[in-house]
């Protein structure tokens, strides 16, 4: 099997490698993440594929040591990074992007025109950057061979009003930048208990995201895809025996505006995960 996520979740990992999630020989993906203990530990992504090497969300300008240590393990040389994707523009997204063009001014950076606008402000020329804009119309996609391509789906109010995620019709796995996040006092790598981890990405989502309708518009659109496993940007890997499990309740999630008048469930949900001090 290519996919390595069942192997992974019976294994131990060590944490200061990149953690191959999809390997055959023409193509890998690996969790190349920022370790610290940490309840809003940072997720990244590197796709490879040939000469092609794609990183999602490579995280804060302080993981940045890190996150190139891990991705040098596989590409060799940073500057062998050709596409870096930007699912929205928060400094624990993108924040390293300055250092990224610093190794390889010629990195095709991958985002929405309203991150567009934003990104630069962490330091660098927009003129002199190679932009790939993601159309709001979801038909953006590339083909990075090994029969494989992108697709780039939007993700309006989620939480970045241009937010998207990215689907890799090869490994199946949808990079779901902040969507599918959680916060959690012990990390793992891959989700092993289902109905604790709906808590920790409740009580991510009902901060962050903006209404329940937002949530199901979504749902709705990525349901149709052949779904192997959820790479969120914090927190755990959903696998495939809990992709349905985790669409329906987003689908099902009050949130954001959702909660301005209500009594609000965070309470609760910090007692169950941190319990009760
Ligand atoms: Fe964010
Ligand atoms: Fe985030």
């Amino acid at each position: 099997m290519a996919l390595k996520i069942e192997e992974i979740k019976k294994g131990k990992i060590n944490l200061t490698n990149p953690v191959i999630l999809y390997e055959s020989p023409d193509y890998k993906v690996a969790w190349v993440g920022s370790a610290e203990e940490f309840i809003f530990r940072c997720n990244a992504y590197l796709i490879s594929s040939g000469g092609i090497n794609i990183l999602i969300d490579p995280g804060g300008i302080q993981h940045f040591p890190q996150v190139k240590d891990r991705v040098t393990k596989i590409v060799g040389n940073p500057a062998n990074v050709t596409h870096i994707i930007a699912h929205h523009q928060d400094p624990d997204v993108i924040g390293s992007l300055p250092e990224w063009l610093k190794i390889n001014p010629e990195i095709t950076v991958i985002t929405t025109p309203r991150t567009k606008v934003l990104i630069p402000y962490y330091g660098f020329d927009r003129e002199n950057v190679n932009w790939l804009d993601v159309s709001p119309l979801d038909d953006t996609i590339i083909d990075i061979g090994n029969s494989s391509t992108l697709i780039f789906l939007s993700a309006p109010f989620l939480h970045f009003p241009d937010a998207f995620v990215t689907y890799d019709s090869r490994s199946r796995i949808l990079f779901s930048g902040d969507i599918f996040a959680a916060i959690q006092n012990r990390w793992e790598l891959i989700v092993k208990n289902m109905e604790k981890h709906k808590n920790e990405m409740m009580y991510f989502h009902v901060y962050y995201m903006a209404s329940q309708k937002a949530l199901k518009y979504f749902v709705n659109k990525v349901s149709p895809f052949n779904i192997k496993a959820i790479a969120p940007q914090h927190g755990s890997i959903i696998p495939e025996e809990f992709v349905k499990t985790a669409l329906d309740f987003l689908s099902e999630l009050k949130c954001g505006i959702d909660l301005l008048y209500e009594e609000s469930p965070v309470r609760s949900i910090m007692d169950e995960i941190f319990g009760e001090n």
